[in-house]
């Protein structure tokens, strides 16, 4: 779990009837505070922000569902998740984490459900946007491995 810097200016600026469509400039000091965003210039983070639609999700809302197909990239703004495995497997996520990544990347349907702990806020990012930001920013691309690559550590401590 990883916390995300979003002071109370940044929570009030989101705060607005903004967050429930496309970001844009005033998501930036929210997004400069997820380590995933952690390498990326203020030019980057605005193009980010452009490209990301807010989204809430009342508590015990499953978020996405093992078995569908993917449309979408998530990070957890505000609030907790867990990610519940096929084979029934529980993992915690908080504030500045991300999820469903996967689905997009090896165009298979998702691996797990991910369900909203309490109130949730997420930023969502469409699987062609994704995509073109991978391919855009290495940057991102380096820390989205990184996390992964610790997250299979972590399932392999567990098996
Ligand atoms: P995706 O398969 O698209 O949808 C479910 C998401 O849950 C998956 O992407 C990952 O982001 C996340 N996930 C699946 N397994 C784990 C795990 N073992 N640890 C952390 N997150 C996971």
């Amino acid at each position: 779990m990883s916390q995300v810097g979003a002071g109370p200016a940044a929570r009030a600026a989101i705060a607005l009837p903004r967050e429930m469509g496309r970001g844009g400039a005033e998501l930036v000091p929210m997004l400069a505070g997820v380590p995933l965003f952690r390498n990326l210039s203020r030019r980057h983070l605005k193009r980010v922000a452009s490209l990301a639609r807010m989204r809430r999700f009342a508590a015990e809302t499953p978020i996405v569902r093992a078995g569908d197909a993917g449309s979408a990239f998530y990070v957890l703004i505000d609030g907790g998740a867990r990610v519940v495995t096929p084979k029934g497997r529980a993992r915690k996520l908080g504030s500045g984490d991300f999820f469903g990544e996967m689905a997009l990347l090896d165009d298979s349907p998702r691996s797990a459900s991910v369900v909203a702990e309490g109130d949730v806020l997420t930023m969502t990012i469409s699987r062609s946007a994704f995509g073109k930001l991978l391919r855009s920013e290495p940057a991102l691309s380096q820390e989205l491995l990184r996390t992964l690559a610790a997250r299979l550590r972590s399932a392999e401590k567990t098996v």
